[in-house]
């Protein structure tokens, strides 16, 4: 999985993208597959295309596909055919706050994550904002799935804290996330 997100990387790399409101995410992000999830001042959407180069989001890595359709297989959703991944950054102290996956056609697929590095603290949430989240922490390896009627469940991530242990010897200072989806 690491060859593959370096060489994703090095083709479409990592960047701070704004919120529709203006404001710089903390993670740095990049995507491949047919389509890839931005955001900035138009809104949030999926392009076929980086609008950092204009050229095709690099393809979704067979690794990434298969890890993705193994892991919805064995939590009920066999036939998940995902054609994009978002590859968010983590450097300590930055944070996802709690949204809903929402900008893909339809919820009918579930979303699989795949966390790498730095541990995490994940916020589960309800379906509406104010439902008070459950806290997991994702360690290195771990992937979640969620689907069906739990598709459309806020999450977000607690600022992340440098691991004691220290870097990760692959990933570095940080923790990768992987979200495959399908989008289009
Ligand atoms: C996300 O919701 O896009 C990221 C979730 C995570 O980093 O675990
Ligand atoms: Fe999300």
């Amino acid at each position: 999985l690491w060859r593959e997100i370096e060489r994703v990387i090095k083709e479409a790399p990592l960047r701070q993208m704004s919120t529709p409101g203006g404001q710089k995410m903390s993670v740095r992000t990049t995507s491949c597959g047919e389509v890839g999830w931005v955001s900035d001042r138009k809104g949030y959407r999926y392009t076929a295309c980086d609008p950092e180069s204009n050229c095709p989001w690099p393809a979704l890595p067979e690794a990434f596909l298969h890890l993705a359709q193994t892991a919805a297989t064995e939590a009920g959703y066999a036939g998940f055919v995902p054609d994009s991944c978002l590859i968010n950054r983590y450097d300590p102290g930055t944070r996802m706050s709690l949204h809903q996956d929402k900008d893909e056609r339809d919820f009918a697929a579930p979303i699989v994550s795949v966390s790498l590095g730095f541990d995490a603290v994940f916020l589960f949430g309800g379906l509406r904002r104010n439902d008070r989240p459950s806290r997991t922490r994702l360690y290195h390896g771990d992937v979640v799935v969620w689907g069906g009627p739990a598709r459309l469940r806020f999450h977000g991530v607690l600022p992340i804290a440098s691991s004691a242990d220290g870097p990760h010897p692959l990933i570095g200072p940080h923790r990768f996330n992987l979200t495959l989806r399908k989008a289009s």
